[in-house]
């Protein structure tokens, strides 16, 4: 069960009425890394969740004080919009700098949520709950979390820097505050997994490591310009990943099988691909001739 309380998590009005910014905040409602993702993200990954205790717990925490990170910036959008644009085409009409800044509000705002925000990124594209990640493994799932904080406080910061409005920057003050703790505590308890005995990392799923192909597990294949990637600490001491200087294809042509006839794909079988199976034999029977 949730319940709603009418009080917002932070209050923060705007100076001033800003179509434009309302448009940008978009993006940290419904973008790929917006709230909604996060509030969608953690939610599944607490109804996933197949243990009772502290990391479900912090999970439904962080889910439900998403939800009011949403309705935070749902409310700023409708305070931005506030007398835009209805009350101000008119005056736009006279005034070409007002002009300018009803001409890069999204219009979707006024004409579909009526001077409020959409569940959409600030391109108008619909929030989609393909931005979510929820396995029900925990070290994935944390990873996943403190990468989407990570991202969400870097466009946050970005925001911060586009507006003068001291209103909209003490939100946002406090928008990256909530991003800076919820790294920290995903990665603590990503440490707090291995404490437990849970999961080990830093390889997730802590698993196969018998049956993976032994060849191919530490190696990284130079397949740039240039040896610079080479000179990384990451290949190098007792750690180090074997830089892969001039690797070779494991594989023969990526050929594809003959098409369906009922599919119409252009096709000759006079003309099997040097490398197949046929176009070997091929090639070693006219080598006979
Ligand atoms: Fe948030
Ligand atoms: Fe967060």
């Amino acid at each position: 069960m949730f319940r709603h309380t009418k009080l917002l998590q932070f209050e923060a009005k705007p100076e001033k009425p800003d179509a434009v910014y309302a448009r940008k905040l978009q993006e940290l409602i419904g973008g790929a890394y917006g709230e909604m993702t996060v509030t969608m993200q953690y939610l599944f990954q607490g109804w996933n969740c197949r243990m009772e205790g502290k990391y479900k717990d912090l999970i439904m925490d962080t889910a439900t004080e998403e939800i009011g990170h949403v309705e935070m910036l749902a409310t700023m959008v409708a305070r931005l919009l506030e007398g835009a644009p209805a009350t101000a085409t008119a005056e736009a009409v006279k005034d070409p700098v007002m002009a300018a800044v009803l001409g890069g509000m999204d219009p979707q705002q006024a004409i579909v949520a009526g001077g409020g925000a959409m569940p959409n990124n600030a391109q108008g594209v619909p929030w989609m709950g393909s931005y979510i990640v929820a396995s029900g493994n925990l070290l994935a799932d944390f990873r996943a979390n403190a990468a989407a904080e990570a991202q969400g406080r870097l466009q946050t910061a970005r925001l911060y820097n586009m507006t003068d409005d001291p209103g909209v920057k003490e939100m946002l003050k406090f928008n990256l505050a909530r991003d800076t703790v919820h790294q920290k505590q995903w990665l603590a308890a990503i440490a707090e997994l291995e404490a437990d005995g849970l999961e080990d990392t830093p390889i997730a799923p802590n698993t196969l490591f018998d049956e993976e192909d032994q060849t191919h597990n530490n190696t990284i294949w130079h397949l740039s310009d240039g040896p610079d990637g080479a000179s990384g600490g990451w290949s190098k001491g007792e750690q180090a990943i074997e830089y892969l200087m001039e690797p070779k294809p494991l594989g023969g042509p990526g050929t594809a099988p003959k098409p369906d006839p009922a599919l119409y794909g252009t096709y000759s079988a006079a003309k099997d691909a040097a490398g197949t199976v046929k176009g070997k034999a091929k090639e070693a029977k006219n080598k006979l001739k």
